[in-house]
């Protein structure tokens, strides 16, 4: 079974992102096994290993390993993201730069909302997971008045949310099987 991590990167109490949460969500073939990863709970420190994540030493923290290790365990990633002053949460950043070989050939999703569909913070993001060697399939913006509300009401397009769900199938459907 594939194994799809949801990333919410917002920590805000009344966060939109919740709901966009739900929309990907709902979004899944039912087939796939889904880790929503709230870096709320995650609750990383600011980055404090010995070494760059690229140099592949042991990590030294227990929050590192665990990180790691949730990361590890995937099999295809959705990163949800905010538009927080043109870029992405701070959480985020930090929770990228914890690893390196975890996000490598990932298949990644990016899923941005705020004003302009996003169209600020998606780029970066983008550029951000390529740079860790993440495989970028796709990037979705969803903008304030076309698909949500500022309150988080969603009535995003259908033609959108199948896009979405086309995405999800074909990176699950790539996921090699492990023969045993
Ligand atoms: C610190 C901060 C900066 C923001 N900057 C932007 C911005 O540059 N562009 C934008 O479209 N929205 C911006 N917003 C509005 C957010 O997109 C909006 O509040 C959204 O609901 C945040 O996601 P969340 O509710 O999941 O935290 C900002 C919000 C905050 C809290």
């Amino acid at each position: 079974m594939t194994k799809l991590g949801i990333i919410l990167a917002s920590a805000r109490p009344n966060r939109v992102g919740e709901k966009v949460a739900g929309w990907v969500r709902d979004a899944v073939p039912a087939d796939v096994d889904v880790d929503l990863i709230d870096l709320r709970e995650v609750a990383l420190p600011a980055f404090d290993e010995t070494t760059s994540p690229k140099a592949e030493q042991p990590k030294t923290t227990v929050h590192a390993v665990s990180w790691a290790e949730r990361i590890g365990a995937l099999d295809a990633v959705v990163i949800l993201t905010p538009q927080y002053n043109g870029a992405y949460p701070g959480a985020l950043k930090n929770a990228v730069d914890f690893l390196y070989a975890e996000w490598s050939e990932l298949p990644t999703i990016l899923v941005g909302y705020g004003w302009g569909s996003a169209g600020e913070v998606l780029p970066m993001l983008e550029t951000l997971m390529t740079r860790v060697g993440a495989d970028v399939v796709s990037s979705i913006g969803l903008g304030f008045r076309e698909d949500l509300s500022v309150e988080g009401e969603l009535f995003v397009a259908e033609e959108k949310t199948a896009t979405l769900h086309e995405q999800l199938t074909a990176i699950a459907s790539e996921v090699p099987v492990s023969v045993s």
